[in-house]
């Protein structure tokens, strides 16, 4: 019998498609030393009680109690790893005026590698411990700190894309807070390019960088066309922040007589390995350009509460073909639990779709057609994540990565030992804490465990 580096066996919940959830009952894992599900086997293949006799006892072989389930690792599209050190704070007034008043500042002090040092190792931990197991980081302006945190997520084996963000526009950024001109945001993010490619070769998860112009507003033509350029020439992920809030989707209109999709197109911007937080303001042919690019949204429904004066229409994106994801969007959205994120998705769509504002007549008050299933926000926060990155991660099947949590659902309401498990799976998503995530694994190996 061929020997694998892990065999795991137990129930595994994992989307088929967007709307549908796959339950793997009692099914067998083959994990490779490349750390990919190699093989899954069913409890009716014949050959099943046999290979669960040969791997009993072993050391490779991880069977499951009965309250306990595998889950897909979480893929988080977008967070600010420096505003781990101001989350949950600084939620009370709008984008433009939170950047400067808070956000800014905060970001600024990464010029302090030890302070950087802290809040990485930090904020690396939380998300794993939160069953994170791929993130899409921005970091800071500065090149040094944000090497920092790639060789973090190296060394505590999370899969990290992460970019140096930059912003050159003296306008609409603080002196005490950007890149010094354009040529070296530009020197900086190719030496930042190098650098994190030389990292990730060490690592088995895989660690990338990411162009991250950080919005229009923060960034000179010459800037976003030399990052476009840079995307390019080492074919890496890019990332901005994309028509987000009426002050900074009116911005960029009034700059370049398009909304955010167009001109980031224009740039360069918009590939495959692109992913775009918010996107509130997306119009039908912006998604569109986007379903033709690749381009993903990173759906940030916590943030979008506070910042993007408006819920998303998400299952609209959706039905147009758009690849999407879920962010956290540490700190504009509170929570580092992707939990929390999948919870809010649903409830915001609840209430686009039902309306708001009981002074109108329900027939008027909401946007028919607006609401997305439990099902569909898990799908956002696994395979839809993947997909978004173009990487083989989400999903626990075949050729894919061994990204999984293993939940303990001991403290969770199930009294009945034959619950549906279509139910248990519901009650995993909206009951789930960080204490019933026992274990995390990340490529085929484990990188966080409660006890
Ligand atoms: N737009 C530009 N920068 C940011 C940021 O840090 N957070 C959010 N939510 N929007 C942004
Ligand atoms: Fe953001």
């Amino acid at each position: 019998m061929k020997e694998y580096a892990h065999v795991f066996l137990g129930t595994a919940f994992t989307s088929q498609s967007p709307k549908e959830v796959q339950i793997l009952k009692d099914h067998l894992f083959f994990v490779n030393a490349d750390g990919m599900i190699e093989k899954i086997i069913a409890p009716e293949d014949t050959e099943y009680p046999n290979i669960v006799r040969f791997y009993q006892g072993k050391e490779n072989f991880h069977q499951l109690e009965d309250h306990q389930y595998f889950l897909p690792g979480f893929v988080d599209l977008h967070v600010h790893a420096p505003q781990w050190a101001q989350a949950g704070t600084a939620l009370d007034i709008p984008l433009n005026d939170w950047l400067n008043t808070y956000t800014f500042p905060i970001e600024s002090k990464f010029s302090d590698i030890d302070f950087a040092q802290k809040v990485y190792q930090d904020v690396v931990s939380t998300l794993l411990a939160n069953g994170t197991t791929t993130v899409l980081y921005f970091a800071t302006v500065h090149k040094e700190a944000s090497i920092l945190l790639a060789q973090i997520c190296a060394d505590k084996g999370q899969r990290g894309l992460v970019g140096k963000v930059v912003m050159d526009n003296p306008d609409l950024t603080p002196e005490y807070y950007r890149d010094e001109n354009t040529q070296t945001a530009l020197a900086d993010t190719e030496e930042f390019i190098l650098a994190v490619k030389a990292i990730g070769k060490n690592a088995k998860q895989g660690v990338y960088p990411v162009v991250t112009p950080r919005f229009i507003p923060s960034c000179s033509d010459e800037a976003l066309q030399g990052l476009g350029d840079l995307a390019a020439k080492h074919n890496t992920h890019i990332q901005s922040h994309c028509s987000e809030s009426d002050w900074e989707h009116g911005y960029v209109q009034e700059r370049y007589k398009k909304n955010d999709a167009f001109a980031l197109h224009d740039f360069g911007l918009l590939s495959d390995k692109s992913v775009m937080a918010h996107c509130n303001f997306l119009s039908d042919e912006d998604a569109e350009l986007f379903a033709e690019t690749g381009t993903a949204i990173a759906h940030c429904p916590i943030s979008n509460a506070y910042f993007a004066n408006s819920v998303i229409p998400i299952a609209h994106f959706h039905s147009k073909g758009v690849e999407i994801g879920l962010g956290t969007d540490i700190s504009g959205g509170f929570s580092p639990s992707l939990y929390d994120n999948v919870k809010q998705s649903v409830i915001s769509s609840r209430m686009l779709e039902d309306g708001v504002n009981t002074k109108l007549p329900a027939e008027q008050r909401g946007v028919p057609g607006s609401r997305i299933t439990v099902n569909e926000a898990f799908y956002l926060a696994t395979a839809g994540g993947g997909k978004s990155l173009s990487l083989p991660v989400g999903r626990l099947t075949e050729n894919y990565s061994w990204d999984a949590q293993i939940i303990d659902t001991t403290n969770l309401p199930l009294y009945d030992s034959n619950e549906d498990l279509q139910d248990v799976f519901q009650k995993i998503i909206y009951l789930v804490r960080p204490e019933n995530i026992l274990e995390v694994w990340v490529q085929g190996e484990k990188v966080h465990s409660r006890d």
